[in-house]
């Protein structure tokens, strides 16, 4: 049985990973912002078979809070071996760049707010030397495009701070986890037109968890967009800046 913190638990992708570590009967501490949708997720996971849920309402944002709430998630279990950050907003790209103020929060929720919980859970797993921590970041944050630069800055961030961790933390036996998901049908994305290239939120949590399960240190999911990204992150900036995608 491990014992597994969930942030950000009110996300579809990760209730979907929350789902199958229920049924394999791990115990789950979820931590998010809506009571009411917090409190749904436990009684269904607990149906589902988790050792263990207990949950923790918080608007992630406050930063000042980041600690105490590892505290009560690491007393509530005895202890933490799997951290799952997921929480996250699509930025508004159009308003963010006539609003500096609307960048900036966009920015703190996508990037700041999780650095913050990965530098006091860094330092807690180097301590006891082991923990896993998986951060879901996203292929939008391997290149800057016109269209979601603001969001995809964010998770730039939150890729190249995961990449520092991992080489870090790499001789406390502590393994990091750089999720990269490509287009996943959830409510985030619930405005779009859907397409070839959407995942739904299920398979993609499977991945995750087998990503997890594997150690690996970046997971692009669907594996294809390894190559996708591949050939945009390569593409000559002369071309690149032309092309509208
Ligand atoms: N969907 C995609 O295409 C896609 C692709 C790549 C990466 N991702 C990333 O995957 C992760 C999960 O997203 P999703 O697709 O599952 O979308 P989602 O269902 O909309 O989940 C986003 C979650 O983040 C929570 N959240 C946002 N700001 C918060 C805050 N300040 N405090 C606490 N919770 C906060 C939301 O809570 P509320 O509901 O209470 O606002 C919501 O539960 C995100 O990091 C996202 O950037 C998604």
């Amino acid at each position: 049985m491990k014992k597994i913190l969930v942030i950000g638990a009110t996300s579809a992708i990760a209730e979907q990973c929350a789902r199958i570590w229920a049924g394999r009967g791990d115990a789950l501490y979820l931590v998010a912002r809506n009571e009411e949708r917090l409190k749904r997720i436990a009684t269904d996971l607990n149906v589902r078979g988790a050792a263990q849920i207990e949950s923790y309402c918080m608007d992630l944002n406050d930063m000042q809070g980041h600690a105490a709430m590892l505290d009560a998630a690491a007393g509530a279990m005895g202890g933490i071996d799997t951290v799952l950050i997921a929480h996250g907003t699509l930025s508004n790209q159009k308003s963010c760049e006539q609003n500096v103020n609307e960048t900036l929060a966009e920015i703190k929720t996508n990037a700041l707010s999780t650095i913050s919980l990965l530098t006091y859970i860094a330092n807690r797993f180097e301590a006891k030397r082991t923990g896993t921590i998986a951060v879901i970041s996203s292929v939008a944050g391997d290149r800057g495009r016109a269209s979601n630069y603001v969001y995809g800055s964010a998770k730039a961030m939150v890729t190249t701070f995961t990449s520092g961790l991992r080489q870090r933390l790499h001789k406390f036996n502590v393994t990091v986890v750089t999720i990269k998901p490509g287009f996943v049908d959830t409510p985030m994305t619930a405005s779009f037109k859907k397409g070839l290239l959407w995942a739904k939120s299920d398979t993609t949590a499977a991945k995750i968890v087998q990503a997890i399960d594997m150690c690996k240190e970046e997971a692009y999911i669907p594996a294809f967009w390894w190559l996708i990204l591949f050939l945009i992150k390569f593409m000559p900036n002369k071309l690149f800046k032309v092309m509208k995608f």
